[in-house]
């Protein structure tokens, strides 16, 4: 959650913010004394919901997100944009064009799971060593993890 916060949070530009994109499930399995996420523009899909209080803004599909990420006025405020699931719109993001780049964070353990991270086509996006994470194992109360960054390949 540290490193999910301090990536989703940090900015080159000070007069910036980034942007997280997320379904509505996601936004509703964020507790709510923590919704919106802080010192982000939070946007959350939702083909059902009419409004939403608490997010920056509501949109109805993947594309809408697409012409609202355009807009001059959110342009100027924006540095990254990042996905933050849950699998539908990972899904979608990493098979559309828009995604360069995937952190993602492989634990070695097994899970009882009931939502899940789609597969990931190697040919579109290679592993690469990225500076900005921790490139050693982690381990946390007993469970190993590792932080991996795929990169999409360019002519893609
Ligand atoms: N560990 C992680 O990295 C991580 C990340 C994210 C989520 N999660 C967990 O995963 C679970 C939720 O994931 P999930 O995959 O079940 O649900 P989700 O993607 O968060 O939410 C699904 C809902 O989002 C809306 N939605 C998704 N794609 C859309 C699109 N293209 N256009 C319009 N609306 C769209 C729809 O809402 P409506 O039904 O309202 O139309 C859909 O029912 C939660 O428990 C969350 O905590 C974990």
């Amino acid at each position: 959650m540290s490193f999910f916060k301090c990536l989703t949070l940090t900015t080159k530009d000070k007069e910036k913010q980034n942007a997280v994109v997320m379904g509505r499930k996601t936004w509703f399995s964020i507790p709510e004394k923590h919704r919106p996420l802080a010192g982000r523009i939070n946007i959350v899909l939702s083909r059902e919901l009419k409004e939403l209080p608490g997010a920056h803004h509501l949109v109805p599909s993947f594309q809408e997100v697409v012409q609202l990420l355009k807009e001059p006025s959110l342009v100027k405020k924006i540095e990254k944009i990042f996905v933050i699931g849950g699998s539908s719109l990972y899904k979608e993001a990493i098979d559309s064009s828009y995604c360069s780049k995937i952190y993602l964070t492989r634990i070695d353990h097994d899970f009882q799971c009931d939502a899940f991270f789609p597969e990931l086509d190697t040919n579109k996006y290679l592993l690469i060593r990225d500076a900005e994470v921790l490139q050693e194992e982690q381990e946390e109360n007993g469970i190993k993890y590792r932080y991996e960054v795929y990169k999409r390949h360019a002519q893609l």
